[in-house]
């Protein structure tokens, strides 16, 4: 067949359709002859933007509630819990939305929900230690802690640096504790942590050749060579995951290109590597239809175990493409004694020190005023607990400081609580966010317009009694969402989310 014939789009001067249609080129005959009409329609059509749900807050991440709300036509996604397509916004994004601000959800394509859902249950939810190897920006990180419920320790890392403020974001606004975020190319980790992490999601740096563009994935034109060059990148963080992981645990693979060379023959090269010391597991147990790999890719002999893998082409779940494998490790390998790291005093990087109990405004009783509950129980139920660093206030993972354990040099772990200024203490957006469902007292409601006004950071003209003032308010608005926390002044409410 000719080019023209098999071009689904017309081809023109755009690099993303000239991508499309050399992708289209190569994966068209491998696509089962029955589901090319279903593909070939699913294509024409930007896929729904999809929301996934945060447990951690659940006042406000009640799908019934943000449906009543925003009037969202919402469906669930097959294969992930949390996970929400909207069919129809009526006109209000969900980035838009305060619920959005406070963390309630993660807009996120809805592929991107599969592979942290292939892990086994019990195994992440008894405080795993798990590395997200490629983490950046972070939406696979807070799936990984939401189904953890925010326990154990998530190392997660990425190579970039100038990705890694993104990431501190979103583990920020997410509200999780329990991580520690590193900068190093995943390839180390094998090394440094031989049979050390109960879990591993390597979401690997892939050609995005995924026929279906959306803005987090666009596709590009992408050279044989560039896509030979990623797949060798990929089966060496893949070899370093394994290494990683320790024996019984388990490493998904993941990738959002549809390219076998960059999936099925990864996967392929690595059981050839280790044969019975590892499985591939059946991911198609975790859907509710099949979404087989391929059994035979180009240059190697046919493996019908590559069945397990999972290959979302687009029609298949309405997604963009994307591939998931699940593998368990059932031996140690690796390397048999942890060989020594190039680092020392990773703990001491952070600066965290204890808290001084003669301290004046001793920052603890303080955040207990300022809150209405003890914080010393929450850390206590958390397994968390709180350090200084510099003028700001931290909760911490108290895993974070076993000293049997040498982390690597971490550009940050747990989350700020609030920091010391000129007006006293005042607490962190993210952090009140997370503990808002605790606080009963200081509570503020504003009306729709009031609390439009005070999102887009106005300070509101509002006196209060003289002696509210310095008190901390946490601003709602007409739904109970927490918009801000405000300081009483003389004669007006200072907005501190400015
Ligand atoms: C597909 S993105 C990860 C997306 C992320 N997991 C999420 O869900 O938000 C791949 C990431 O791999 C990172 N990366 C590329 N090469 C790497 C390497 N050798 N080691 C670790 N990370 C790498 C890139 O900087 C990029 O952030």
């Amino acid at each position: 067949m000719s080019k023209k014939k098999n071009s689904v789009r017309s081809r023109n001067i755009s690099p993303r359709k000239e991508a499309f249609d050399t992708a289209w080129e190569k994966f068209e005959p491998l696509i089962p002859e029955e589901e090319l009409p279903a593909l070939k329609a699913c294509i024409q059509f930007t896929p729904d933007p999809a929301i996934r749900l945060n447990p951690q807050k659940a006042s406000i991440s009640d799908i019934g509630k943000l449906r009543e709300r925003y009037h969202w036509d919402t469906e669930p996604v097959a294969f992930c819990p949390d996970g929400y397509k909207l069919k129809d916004t009526h006109g209000i994004a969900p980035g838009q939305t305060n619920e959005h601000r406070c963390g309630a959800f993660y807009i996120q394509d809805s592929a991107s929900m599969l592979p942290v859902t292939l892990f086994d249950r019990q195994k992440i939810l008894n405080k795993p230690l798990i590395l997200d190897m490629a983490a950046s920006p972070g939406g696979k990180t807070t799936h990984l802690s939401a189904a953890s419920r925010d326990s154990g320790l998530i190392l997660a890392n990425d190579s970039s640096a100038s990705r890694i403020t993104i990431l501190k974001k979103v583990m920020k606004n997410w509200g999780s504790i329990h991580h520690l975020i590193t900068v190093f190319p995943g390839e180390f980790f094998g090394q440094w942590y031989p049979n050390t992490f109960d879990l591993v999601l390597l979401d690997a740096p892939c050609s995005m050749q995924s026929l279906v563009s959306i803005a987090s994935h666009p596709m590009r034109p992408i050279s044989e060579r560039e896509e030979n060059a990623l797949a060798q990148r990929q089966l060496s963080l893949l070899d370093s995951a394994l290494k990683a992981v320790k024996p019984g645990g388990q490493v998904v693979y993941s990738t959002c290109t549809l390219s076998p060379t960059e999936d099925e023959s990864v996967i392929d090269g690595i059981l050839k590597k280790y044969g019975a010391q590892i499985t591939l597991l059946d991911g198609q147990q975790k859907l509710p239809y099949p979404a087989p790999g391929l059994v035979s890719v180009e240059g190697s002999e046919p493996n019908p175990s590559l069945e397990r893998t999972i290959r979302l082409w687009p029609h298949r779940y309405q997604t963009t493409g994307f591939f998931a494998a699940l593998i368990q490790k059932n031996d140690t390998f690796g390397f048999s004694e942890q060989i020594e790291k190039p680092f020392r005093r990773s703990r001491e990087e952070l600066r965290f020190t204890k808290i001084d109990p003669r301290q004046d405004h001793h920052p603890i009783e303080r955040m207990n005023e300022i809150f209405g509950f003890d914080l010393t129980e929450f850390a206590e139920q958390r397994e968390c607990c709180f350090r200084m660093r510099g003028n700001e206030l931290w909760a911490v993972p108290t895993v974070f400081f076993d000293e049997s354990v040498d982390w690597p040099p971490c550009k940050s772990c747990g989350m700020r609580v609030a920091a010391q200024t000129a007006s006293g203490w005042l607490p962190d957006f993210d952090w009140v966010s997370l503990v808002f469902d605790r606080i009963s007292q200081n509570r503020y409601p504003l009306d729709e317009t009031l609390a439009e006004a005070w999102v887009r950071g106005e300070d509101l003209p509002i006196s209060l009694p003289e002696h509210s003032k310095g008190t901390i308010l946490f601003m709602t608005d007409s739904w109970n969402v927490f918009i801000g926390c405000g300081y009483v002044s003389g004669n007006r409410i200072r907005n501190l989310t400015k």
